[in-house]
């Protein structure tokens, strides 16, 4: 649906590309593909994903710390099983992902908001509220929703906490290879002299959601614990989309890939903002955000965000409301608009254009 977050451009994945490197693979009859596969995930990937890390995010990891799983939140439960006990507590972003939120309230995790605001979760707040908390979740190169990113002051007092308390950091780093200015930011992994920190990261951005395909990184002190839940309860992800993604890296189809998006996106975006600032400055104000893959746009008057996101669904458009990423009551209003799959200046104008005339009715 138009402006729907978290999904990529639909019109911009290489699916030609991908059908070829499949059929290769398939037709290479290799009869590791049709047993049971690794737990941990394919070597030739985790290999691909260490080359990669280290040359991207500046993360020096080797591919037994690596796991591929499918998805975030199956990366979030191997973490629950292997490292909490039901009823540990863990900092979680204010406001925050919500998928995540359910998935480890499920897990039986108590979970603390911590406020977030322009300089990322508030880690002095985090330690008043929670010292002793277990684990504290956070997306520091984009928080997400508001696209922030966690001042570099506070990463150093984020790792500092987990040091002194011992406990683990989860970095959810999903979309981070989107920034279109300035330098980009080195993961938090890139800082953990300690091995507090887990990385956690996914192709459903940077690739196609249904690939079903993410990966986490755990310190080395922890490689043999993870190996033991897996043998336990692993079950492996497909072992085709794995060796065939294997491939796109090495090859550098990935590299080539991520800069053709980037500039995709840096243009779809402009598109949107332009739009909005043209048709509803007196209702929106955009914060533009270094990077991302949606605008969040404030509420300049009294309106209530659930009420406008509400009016645009029933005209067929996916806008969220702010205020429902959070989990206590706010007052924060806005509204939050997916650009990737907005494909030009018309289709972003018409699309607002409806958007305006759903807020008037
Ligand atoms: C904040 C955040 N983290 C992680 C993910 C990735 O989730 P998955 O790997 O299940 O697609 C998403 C996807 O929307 C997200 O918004």
């Amino acid at each position: 649906m138009p402006f729907q977050l978290g999904s990529p451009a639909l019109d911009a994945v290489p699916i030609r590309l991908w059908r070829r490197l499949i059929t290769r693979r398939l037709k290479m009859s290799d009869t590791g593909l049709l047993s049971y596969p690794d737990p941990r995930g394919d070597l030739g990937l985790r290999q691909a994903l260490a080359g990669y890390l280290g040359v991207s995010r500046g993360i020096a990891c080797d591919a037994d710390q690596i796991i591929v799983t499918a998805g975030y939140c199956d990366s979030l439960s191997l973490i629950c099983r292997t490292l909490l006990r039901q009823g540990d507590e863990s900092w979680f972003e204010e406001p925050g992902y919500f998928q995540a939120r359910y998935m480890l309230e499920a897990a039986g995790v108590v979970l603390t908001p911590i406020d977030v605001d322009d300089g990322g979760i508030n880690v002095d707040l985090g330690r008043s509220k929670a010292e002793r908390a277990q684990m504290a979740v956070v997306t520091p190169t984009h928080q997400s929703p508001t696209g922030v990113s966690l001042t570099l002051p506070r990463r150093q007092a984020l790792l500092e906490w987990a040091n002194d308390n011992e406990s683990w950091i989860v970095e959810d780093d999903y979309d981070s290879e989107y920034r279109y200015r300035g330098r980009p930011i080195p993961a938090l992994k890139s800082l953990d002299r300690t091995g507090r920190v887990l990385y956690a990261g996914t192709f459903s951005k940077v690739l196609f959601p249904g690939l079903r395909l993410a990966y986490l990184v755990v310190p080395p002190s922890e490689v043999v614990r993870f190996g033991e839940t897996l043998s336990r309860y692993g079950h492996g992800c497909p072992q085709l989309p794995q060796a065939a993604l294997a491939d796109f890296i090495r090859d550098g189809h990935f590299a080539r890939h991520l800069k053709r998006m980037r500039a995709l996106y840096a243009q779809r975006r402009g598109y949107l903002q332009r739009a909005l600032q043209t048709a509803l400055s007196d209702r929106l104000s955009v914060e533009l955000q270094a990077g991302g893959m949606h605008l969040l746009a404030r509420c300049v008057g009294e309106e209530r965000d659930v009420e406008l996101a509400e009016r645009a669904k029933g005209a067929g458009l996916k806008v969220e409301a702010l205020s429902t990423w959070f989990a206590d009551d706010t007052d924060r209003a806005g509204l939050l608009l997916g650009f990737t799959n907005i494909a030009s200046e018309e289709d972003a104008i018409r699309l607002v254009s409806e958007l305006k005339r759903a807020f008037d009715d």
